[in-house]
């Protein structure tokens, strides 16, 4: 990999990355695309990464399809495929044959406990890690995450900035499918019935933004009816449903600055986030000054 990039690095060539962890659907794809028009070269990463899933999560079962993900890569124009075994990238000490976790972690402590963080402890811990060896192994020039995962866009910039990786961090927009569930490899786990619950996730996000389009600014009276939407939906269990600033991740009282409104929830057993960012308000005594 560490050749590849040197290649293109000494042909002035500009190299993209699109970590992944396989499974891959048109969201991931959106990403691909918007690297390949900015990039000259583009890298794409498939990895299930243990160290970022709990005890209790779905490591062992989380979809793999490598084959298929390899050729639609390819069609799509990818350059270089990075796809390393466990042991390759959390190698065990030559006296123990365990593999992760590392003794190294990138932890963004500020952001690393909020929204996900919060429900998930030690995810974020697990996808800094992860995508600093990534940057250090691929050297990419820009790297590309969707919105989907919004935290997870907060805490990159947050790392990068911080650790002065010389990366550009591209955030592409959430890809949805035609009915308004936000694309998630996870959506493979719904069966029927669930699958049409699960379209309260996007449904109270909409509530939310007609009502700021309505003018209401309250988060706090925002959120209530995100919730109860929510609540609607008896076999939806909520994890979460915020309204923050998009990159501290701290909750807003008044969203007219602009605001991330994040949802988590559970169908089943399947956790299934959404979120959508409202705009700064640009009223007419702005816009004319
Ligand atoms: P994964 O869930 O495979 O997602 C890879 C990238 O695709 C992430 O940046 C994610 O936000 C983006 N993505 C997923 N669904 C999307 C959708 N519907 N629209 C737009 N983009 C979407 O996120 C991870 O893997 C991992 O945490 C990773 C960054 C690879 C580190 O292990």
């Amino acid at each position: 990999m560490r050749e590849a990039s040197r290649g293109a690095r000494h042909a002035s060539q500009r190299l993209g990355l699109v970590p992944t962890m396989g499974a891959l659907h048109e969201g991931h794809v959106s990403l691909v695309r918007a690297a390949k028009a900015a990039c000259d070269v583009v890298a794409a990463s498939i990895f299930v990464n243990p160290t970022q899933f709990g005890p209790n999560e779905d490591f062992a079962k989380y979809p793999r399809s490598f084959e298929r993900d390899r050729e639609l890569l390819e069609r799509e124009g990818v350059e270089l495929l990075f796809a390393p075994t466990v042991e390759e990238m959390y190698p065990a000490p030559a006296d123990r044959n365990v593999g992760p976790p590392p003794a190294t972690w990138v932890t963004v402590e500020e952001l690393s406990g909020k929204l996900d963080g919060r429900s998930r402890p030690g995810h974020f811990r697990g996808v800094t890690t992860v995508v600093a060896k990534l940057f250090h192994i691929v050297e990419p020039d820009a790297a590309f995450f969707g919105q989907k995962d919004a935290a997870q866009v907060a805490v990159i910039r947050r790392m990068v900035g911080d650790l002065n990786f010389p990366v550009e961090i591209v955030a592409c927009p959430i890809v949805r499918e035609a009915d308004g569930l936000a694309m998630s490899s996870r959506n493979a786990y719904l069966d029927g019935v669930q699958r049409k619950q699960a379209l309260v996730l996007h449904r109270s996000l909409m509530s939310v933004r007609k009502m700021v389009e309505a003018g209401e600014r309250s988060a706090a009276r925002l959120a209530a009816v995100g919730r109860e939407e929510l609540a609607g939906e008896k076999l939806v269990r909520l994890d979460y449903f915020e309204i923050v600033n998009a990159e501290t991740l701290d909750p807003v009282e008044d969203v007219s600055g602009g605001a991330l409104v994040a949802v988590a929830a559970f169908v089943g057993t399947t956790r299934l986030i959404d979120n959508i960012l409202i705009g700064k308000t640009n009223n007419q005594e702005d816009r004319h000054g």
